[in-house]
Parts: structure tokens; sequence; C-alpha cells
């Protein structure tokens, strides 16, 4: 299968996602770690936002003027029981291509975490944990508890080796969305955070994200020595990847970051 695009450590594929991930497998591929971020088919305040485009139904409040400029994206619209039964296949697909003991992420929010839960379960992994992504500059609530955090679920393909040259990792992460210039897809994941999280994968090894949308974890693979299979469907978020990963490579990660110079707040990796 012909990459999208490629670099010395990282291969980029379009298409869909269950699609790529079979022909990598038949092709005999393996990856060290899987970090991805798969369209959460959640967000909005109603039912009825779900099956809207993302741009405009849910992610408005992120900035309905930003919302407007970027790039929707598809596969966003399940409800829960489909979404448990797609998430299960790709999730055992992704399995298929890793050794015993390898590392999945996967993101969600708050809705659709028991759902990413059993998921992950049912695709094959064994659930060890949890881990929230905290927005310091969250949606406030009147009266209310602010919306502010994301999660992650973790796991890994069978028994978790101890692997002393990966040390502790932190049990959080505290880190501002990417804002303005800075912000090339709407639900773009910052890159402090990205690069702590791809250091679950050894060093050396290789990383897939299978819904990779702007590439942050391709960046973050490639800025920590890690290689990187990356896939997506759609052509805008591919260009914006390999564009990102190519400046990457060259070691310039503040134009991997961002088109402009945008500083959010500080990253806090919190203690293991
Ligand atoms: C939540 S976004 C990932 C954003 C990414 N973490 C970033 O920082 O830019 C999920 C991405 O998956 C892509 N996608 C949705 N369904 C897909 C499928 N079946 N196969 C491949 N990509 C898909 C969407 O186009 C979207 O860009």
């Amino acid at each position: 299968m012909t990459p999208y695009a490629q670099g010395r450590g990282w291969r980029i594929f379009r298409g869909d996602a269950m699609e790529v991930l079979t022909t990598l497998a038949t092709a005999g591929e393996r990856v060290q770690a899987v970090v991805t971020d798969p369209p959460y088919s959640s967000g909005g305040m109603m039912r009825g936002d779900r099956a809207g485009a993302s741009a405009r139904a849910k992610y408005a409040s992120t900035g309905s003027q930003i919302a407007d400029q970027l790039t929707g994206f598809s596969g966003d619209n399940r409800d829960q029981r489909s979404y448990l039964l797609w998430c299960s296949l790709w999730l055992g697909l992704c399995l298929d291509l890793t050794p015993e003991g390898a590392p999945i992420v996967c993101f969600s929010d708050w809705r659709q975490l028991p759902t990413t839960t059993d998921a992950i379960q049912a695709g094959g992994w064994v659930w060890r944990g949890l881990v929230p992504w905290c927005k310091p500059s969250g949606r406030p609530a009147m009266g209310r508890f602010a919306s502010n955090v994301e999660y992650f679920a973790w796991g890994t393909n069978g028994p978790s080796p101890d692997l002393e040259s990966i040390g502790c990792l932190p049990g959080y992460f505290v880190e501002a969305p990417p804002r303005g210039e800075a912000k090339e897809h709407l639900t773009q994941k910052p890159l402090e955070t990205m690069r702590g999280i791809v250091r679950i994968c050894p060093v050396g090894g290789t990383v897939l994200d299978p819904f990779m949308g702007s590439g942050s974890t391709g960046v973050g693979a490639v800025l920590e020595g890690r290689g990187f299979i990356g896939i997506e469907r759609e052509t805008a978020h591919l260009d914006t990847a390999a564009r990102r990963l190519a400046d990457a490579e060259a070691g310039m990660p503040e134009r991997a970051a961002a088109r402009g110079a945008q500083p959010g707040l500080p990253f806090v990796g919190g203690a293991a």
C-alpha cells in the first residue's frame, strides 16, 4: 500500500481505518504502541447535535469563528451501541498489529468513557487505567462543575511488562488545547501532552494512530524518537499532518506545533 506521504521514520495512509489496518496486517506490519483519538460520536447539547456536521453542531463552542474556518471531519455520528460495535472492531484490528505487552491509549470524553473501556476489552486488550487530560481554561457552568476534562483509557496486549527503560509516566496531564493560528483541527490535542503520552512506546518503536487528524500523535512520536504510522480519511487533515510531521522531522517543533507561534498555558505532567 502506497503511503499518502512519508519521511524517515513515519508514514501516513489515506483511507478508512478498518480497511487500512487490515491491509497493514496482511502486509505483516508491526507497531509497538497504539495511541489514538477516534471521533467520539458525542458532543453537542442535544441528541440531534450528534447527527450534525462536526464543525457547526458540536464544536462551535470552542470558538465559532474558528469552527467555521476549519475542515470538519466525518465518522462522528454513531449512537452508543453502534459506537461500541465499531470501536470493538477497529480495536481488535489494532491488537493484531502489536506484540504481547504493547500498550494502547484511546481518548474519550465523559459520555463515551464507559463505552470506550468496554470496547477496549471487547477488542481483546486488557484495560489498565484512566488518565485525565485537564484543560485549565475549560467551559465554566454557573452553579455547576466546569467541563474541562477529557480522558484517555489505556491498556495492554496481554501482560504488562516492567519496562525500566521507559520509567514512570504521569498519572494526569494539564495543558490547554491549541488556540488561534495554532489550531488546525477541531479536536486537536496539545503537543506537550502528546509528547508525554507517546513515551509509553519504547524508544525506536513505532506508534500507530488510526484516526490521526492533524497528526498530533505523530508529531509527538517523531519528536520523541519514535516511528509513526498514521491513518486518516480527510485529505485536508492528511496535508496538515504531512506538513507538521515534516517540520517535526526537520527538528522544528515550534513550527510543527503551530502555523504561528501561539503559546498556550504551560504544560504540567502529573506525578506518576
Ligand atoms: C478526533 S479526530 C483526531 C484529532 C487528532 N488527535 C489531532 O490532534 O488532530 C478524529 C479523526 O479521525 C478521522 N476519521 C473519522 N473516521 C475515520 C475512519 N473511519 N477512518 C479514518 N479516519 C477517520 C476524522 O476525519 C478525524 O480527523
